[in-house]
């Protein structure tokens, strides 16, 4: 940390306008972030508090703190997605809360397939192993939550369908739809695999498949798989800043 640069927003934040105070705040976190090899947002981004978002996820839980900005990019890749025909799909929904956004993005009533094993990540392979010790390794199991009150937190969206098992035991029962959005969030490289397989075929043109996992240190077979799998149907993976991996149809 610059102690010249400390002192000066320093004394403006003591003396100064709001605005300055604020800028000292993130001066002073961000020097913090860098110092732990992290990194915070830049401060002036609009959709950290977007009303329509916040109002979304809010629904879903009254006490949501802030908006989280992988909700915030689903939201808006499905509200983008809206004109296209076909259903929507999510594999790997936990509690329901991405559910509900691609749901209440939609504002309609196109059926939205959920499949989860609700026991849980599936066993790992080799490829889920992270590349440095740092990185938490995600174990089998975790995420376990009973279908049961995913349902009871969906229950303001009649059209959620619900296919509890291991992927991809359950896919041919939709076998016969088109879809225009997709989520995908299991973690790990087999599930994420067969869902894209499974998925991409049954887009719509102009449809989209969205990889939760794709950027994050403790999914390498996540990303594995999509990058494979996207490959195999002559696509890149778009990958944005939060994380998400996206292919487009
Ligand atoms: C990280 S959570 C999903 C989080 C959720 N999308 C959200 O935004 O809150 C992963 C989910 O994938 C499910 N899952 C993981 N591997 C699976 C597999 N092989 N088959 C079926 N479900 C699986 C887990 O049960 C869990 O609910």
């Amino acid at each position: 940390m610059q102690l010249s640069k400390l002192a000066r927003y320093g004394w403006r934040a003591v003396i100064g306008e709001q605005h300055e105070k604020r800028d000292f705040a993130f001066y002073v976190m961000t020097q913090l972030a860098k110092w732990l090899d992290m990194r915070i947002y830049n401060k002036h981004n609009s959709w950290q508090d977007d009303p329509e978002v916040l109002a979304v996820v809010r629904r879903f839980d009254p006490k949501y703190p802030r908006i989280r900005e992988r909700h915030f990019f689903l939201y808006n890749m499905a509200r983008s997605l809206r004109h296209l025909p076909g259903e929507t799909a999510e594999c790997g929904a936990l509690g329901g809360i991405s559910s509900h956004i691609i749901m209440a993005a939609f504002e309609d009533s196109r059926p939205h397939h959920i499949f989860d094993s609700f026991s849980g990540l599936s066993q790992p392979t080799e490829h889920d192993k992270p590349k440095t010790e740092s990185v938490r390794a995600l174990q089998a199991g975790e995420f376990a939550s009973p279908l049961e009150r995913t349902r009871q937190n969906l229950a303001a969206h009649p059209q959620a369908l619900f296919y509890q098992g291991w992927i991809p035991e359950r896919f041919a029962e939709v076998a016969d739809k088109q879809f225009c959005l997709v989520h995908i969030d299991v973690d790990f490289f087999e599930p994420t695999r067969d869902s894209f397989d499974f998925f991409f075929p049954r887009l719509v043109a102009g449809g989209a498949i969205v990889c939760d996992d794709y950027g994050q240190k403790t999914c390498p077979g996540a990303r594995k798989a999509l990058d494979e799998a996207a490959a195999r149907v002559g696509r890149k993976v778009i990958h944005v800043p939060t994380g998400q991996g996206l292919v487009l149809k």
